[in-house]
């Protein structure tokens, strides 16, 4: 790889440890991908943030970055394994919290915006069409490439970090034009008009193409909510980390040949699929993480009612502050459903408390049956509030 000036200090250890070692880990990557340069990035977003992800080893290595790692750009981090501060509410132990508490810190010495969400486009970390990143999260990825015209690959939570700290990333897959066309026309012609739809979308497609690019035809609008649930599902089911979805995505691309198409009993078999549970003890609404609007349709919804069963609404802190300012939050926990801001229902250490999750986020219900062993209820928010209130 070609390095510049700077870049070799970075590499020879004269910015430091942490740059060190994050240069070694940006080179290395660099290599295997067969990047002929590093190019610079404007914004990082970081996962891996929870304790239950990270443990011990992982929480010594941030520890040991922090000693003098300081990031260079905008930093933001992917949920946490829990609220960072209505932990208790939510049912977390003490041990795994003074853990948590101290992740977030080695974060915070090293300069990072310790917001923890998988919608950092929401709160602020969002910088303009065609700028170079390195985000994570996989839905967030998907959202800035095709959503955002933004340029990352899906990095690691130590390749995220090590970009933090150098404002580096290598040239090489989504960071190269080439890499960013469609491999396969989608048509799709079925009714697309709520969350559900668009997870169920995602789903579909996902299951069909794999990694492939698509260029999706046949979707008239798409609100930025319906976006955010498609990215999350169409990178769960299939792995991309790009679509283009014609008249809606910024993105310019050529039109491939080979084509498939989506039909209406696929979307209805893909939400029987992601239904396999009878009633729901467990609702949990954010995933990805609210917007304002969703977080005012709760509000709307829950007012005047009382959930009968532990519901978690999942956002960004910076949103949940403007639902108090607005008074959507006191409506929503008058009802008795608790914010879980930092953190969501995945990545929370929940496993063993319930047994069936109900949610209008097909991701969900992947990592829910995955990685936490529930069964799973795919109903859109209006649904989800009518069973968890009846
Ligand atoms: Fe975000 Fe958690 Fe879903 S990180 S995309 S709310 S699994």
């Amino acid at each position: 790889m070609q390095l510049t000036k700077e870049e070799k200090e970075m590499l020879a250890g004269k910015h430091g440890r942490a740059v060190k070692s994050s240069m070694d880990i940006l080179v290395s990557l660099g290599e295997i991908f067969g990047a002929k340069r590093l190019i610079d990035v404007s914004s990082v977003q970081i996962a891996g943030v929870s304790y239950d992800n990270l443990g011990e080893s992982g929480l010594n290595y941030l520890s040991d970055l922090a000693k003098d790692g300081r990031v260079r750009v905008l930093t933001t981090l992917n949920p946490a394994g829990m609220d960072m501060e209505n932990w208790k509410r939510l049912g977390i132990s003490p041990e795994f919290a003074e853990k948590q508490i101290r992740v977030i810190e080695a974060f915070k010495r090293m300069g990072v915006v310790t917001t923890c969400t998988c919608t950092p486009y929401f709160i602020g970390n969002v910088p303009h069409f065609g700028e170079h990143v390195a985000w994570s999260e996989s839905s967030a990825v998907c959202y800035a490439n095709s959503v955002l015209g933004l340029k990352t690959n899906r990095e690691g939570g130590p390749s995220a970090l090590a970009s933090a700290l150098t404002g580096k990333t290598p040239e090489s897959g989504l960071h190269l034009d080439r890499n960013r066309q469609a491999e396969m026309v989608v048509n799709v012609a079925a009714r697309m008009e709520d969350v559900t739809d668009f997870g169920a979308l995602g789903y579909v497609i996902g299951k069909k193409i794999g990694k492939k690019i698509p260029l999706i035809k046949g979707v008239e609008k798409a609100s930025i909510e319906q976006l955010k649930s498609f990215c999350a599902s169409i990178a769960t089911y299939g792995g991309t980390a790009l679509f283009h979805m014609e008249g809606i995505t910024p993105d310019r691309t050529r039109v491939p040949k080979q084509r498939v198409g989506v039909t209406q009993k696929e979307i209805d078999a893909a939400k029987k699929d992601l239904t396999d549970g009878e009633e729901a003890d467990f609702f949990a609404i954010g995933c990805p993480h609210l917007s304002i609007r969703e977080v005012e349709e709760v509000a709307r919804l829950l007012s005047g009612k009382k959930v009968k069963k532990e519901m978690w609404i999942c956002v960004a802190r910076p949103i949940k502050r403007i639902a108090d300012q607005i008074g959507y939050s006191k409506a929503i926990e008058d009802a008795g459903a608790k914010f879980a801001c930092d953190t969501c229902m995945v990545v929370a250490p929940v496993r063993g408390r319930f047994k069936c999750l109900g949610t209008d986020s097909a991701k969900g219900c992947f990592y829910a049956r995955g990685r936490h062993s529930f069964r799973t209820r795919f109903r859109n928010i209006r649904e989800l509030i009518e069973e968890a209130t009846r």
